[in-house]
């Protein structure tokens, strides 16, 4: 949540920070606004509510000067999305101006005290605290970084700040509390970045350092000297990034929502890359830290995620089951960390998130490394916070992903999932050689398969027309489709606003069915597979009940064709890998009929990509 950015160096800071607010929009776009330190020393702040393209209209560049400042985007928590409460915010005196990504817990204690001393609050927000708190320390003291480490040890919970002040022109200082969010430092020409993700440094510079929790960054255009909370000099680590600098543009599509579901095949291929050696038919993975001996004495599974990548862990579940023949269970980031579980040395943790940055995902790890459990983690941005919790990371090299629904970091979790799922049974010798052969055989098809699927979305096209104006959907599906079925429902609640909702099959007599009629269609997933005859007996069910029925099944049955009132095709793979073609037209069908309601596909109302906060 929320978008941070600052700039130092010899180009002109408000072009330069525009642009990069606009590649960290995924993060919030409830506000924007930016702080600068001008070419007459003046401390000028231009902020909108809205998106940044909304601010770009409020701003006339060319009036801007400046060669330091900060910007940011934000997915609001305290106070309402508008001017005042927009970021960056100041102290009484105007000098001081901070961004912020994080929720201060004592921010009401904080801002009593600081009332209670004269100072005016403008705005609701807990993050103006502390351009106020840093102002009362240098009251009494005039070392702005004795104050800055102050204020980031008076502040509670999991914050991220960057700050100028008008008496220091030629620094930018920044700090990590917690675990709200990544800071990364760039390094480029006798000019430095600082931003809460990748995309918008990369324009500049490869050459970045990550800001860890309980570190302060002073940063001059030449160089950056790191402290801890304790003012101690600390070494940091750079680390050159790679990353394809086309993945930041549309390319030839209306979205980045629909370039990135076409992204598909080929980020399975680097999913599946050099992990799978299809000569030998064996799976790796670089530098797996456990024996042979541990992952056969595993006793419990535990697969956490939130949103989509929770639903990555409900297939996955079925897949561990099964291949790994170990008890496998899954929750929700935000439910597990505060469960009172049994865990030992012999319990896996997987966790997913594709941000590396999820608030409850982050404190469910944290809490249970002291259990001595092991822990994986599946990310996208294998640097992450995540990745430094982990026992060992797996990167799901989906590519950058933009649009802030999830689409291919789906599918590439899935994919690694199952490759896991592969290679821990390998291991424990619970699947048999010609299994493994024959499922990694399938594999190799999906990205054909998917690039065939996507070659023809006229079945979509026709379906959403049909069926956009209704205002509410049904999923249905059973075993691996189950969770198929919540993302698609999950897709189409966030893109287009329509309440969907995604149910077991089996669950629909208990409750769902007292809504079906002809105004609710009811999305059933319906492969040929081990559960055909249940799930055509709900099909059944919904028929009875007037319901209308758009089917996806990868064969036409006449059951099938007498009972559905749509049906869309999709190709045959082994039942296992089902879900990661089935989660094609729960993308299709949700972007086509948000596209038909003109909705703001990429940047859906009140969501944001990441989550930092709880
Ligand atoms: C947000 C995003 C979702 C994502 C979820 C979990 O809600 O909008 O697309 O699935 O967070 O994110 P993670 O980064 O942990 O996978």
């Amino acid at each position: 949540m929320c978008g941070i950015i600052g700039y130092i160096g010899n180009n002109t800071a408000p072009k330069i920070l525009t642009e990069s607010l606009k590649k960290l929009e995924y993060r919030g776009y409830d506000s924007t606004g930016i702080a600068l330190l001008d070419n007459n020393s003046r401390l000028v702040i231009v902020k909108a509510s809205g998106t940044v393209n909304n601010f770009k209209k409020k701003l006339d560049l060319n009036k801007l000067t400046g060669k330091i400042g900060i910007g940011h985007t934000r997915w609001a928590t305290h106070g309402e999305p508008n001017n005042i409460n927009a970021h960056p915010h100041t102290d009484c005196n105007n000098k001081i101006s901070i961004v912020h990504n994080g929720i201060i817990e004592n921010h009401q204690e904080i801002r009593h005290s600081l009332e209670k001393s004269g100072h005016k609050f403008l705005s609701q927000t807990d993050s103006e605290c502390i351009s106020h708190l840093i102002e009362e320390y240098l009251n009494n003291n005039d070392d702005i970084e004795k104050a800055i480490r102050h204020t980031a040890n008076t502040i509670q919970g999991a914050n991220v700040v960057v700050i100028i002040h008008k008496e220091h022109p030629n620094k930018l200082f920044c700090f990590k509390v917690g675990s709200a969010g990544g800071l990364i430092i760039g390094n480029g020409n006798n000019e430095m970045f600082v931003s809460s993700d990748i995309p918008a440094i990369i324009p500049y510079t490869s050459t970045v350092t990550y800001l860890s929790t309980n570190e302060i960054a002073i940063i001059s255009s030449e160089k950056v000297e790191y402290k801890n909370l304790e003012g101690i000099s600390i070494t940091k680590k750079t680390n050159t990034i790679e990353i394809n600098r086309d993945s930041i543009s549309k390319g030839e599509f209306k979205h980045y929502m629909l370039k990135e579901i076409h992204d598909q095949p080929q980020a399975i291929t680097d999913t599946i890359g050099s992990r799978v050696s299809f000569t030998d038919n064996k799976i790796k993975f670089e530098k797996f830290p456990f024996t042979n001996q541990e992952i056969k004495e595993f006793s419990k599974i535990i697969l956490i995620g939130m949103g989509t990548s929770l639903h990555a862990c409900m297939v996955a579940k079925n897949w561990f089951e099964s291949i790994t023949r170990i008890p496998t269970e899954v929750d929700n980031s935000s439910e597990f960390r505060y469960r009172d579980i049994i865990l030992n040395e012999k319990s896996l943790i997987i966790s997913i998130s594709q941000s590396g940055e999820t608030a409850d995902t982050i404190a469910a790890m944290e809490k249970f490394k002291s259990s001595n459990s092991k822990q994986i983690t599946l990310s996208n941005s294998p640097k992450s916070q995540t990745s430094q919790i982990a026992d060992y990371t797996i990167d799901i090299r989906a590519g950058l992903e933009i649009g802030v629904a999830s689409t291919k970091t789906f599918m590439c979790s899935l994919t690694t999932l199952y490759l896991l799922s592969l290679f821990l049974g390998e291991k424990r010798n619970s699947l048999e050689k010609t299994k493994i052969t024959a499922q990694l055989s399938e594999l190799a098809k999906l990205p054909r398969i998917i690039s065939n699927m996507l070659d023809n979305q006229n079945q979509y096209k026709i379906i959403a027309k049909k069926y956009y104006p209704y205002s509410n959907f049904l999923y249905l599906g059973r075993g691996l489709n189950y969770p198929l079925a919540m993302e698609g429902a999950l897709k189409l609640k966030e893109i287009s606003y329509i309440h969907a909702e995604g149910y077991p099959a089996g669950e629909m007599k208990h409750g769902p069915i007292a809504l079906i009629d002809q105004n609710m269609p009811v999305v059933v997933l319906i492969p040929k597979d081990k559960m055909l005859d249940k799930m055509l007996i709900n099909l059944n069910e919904v028929k009875a009940r007037n319901g209308t029925i758009i089917a996806i099944t990868t064969e036409n049955t006449n059951y099938i064709e007498n009972l559905a009132n749509d049906i869309i095709f999709i190709p045959k793979t082994s039942d296992e890998l089902i879900p990661i073609i089935m989660s094609i037209p729960m993308q299709l069908i949700s972007y086509h009929i948000a596209l038909n309601k003109k909705c703001n596909i990429d940047m859906p109302r009140n969501l944001a990509k990441s989550v930092t906060v709880e």
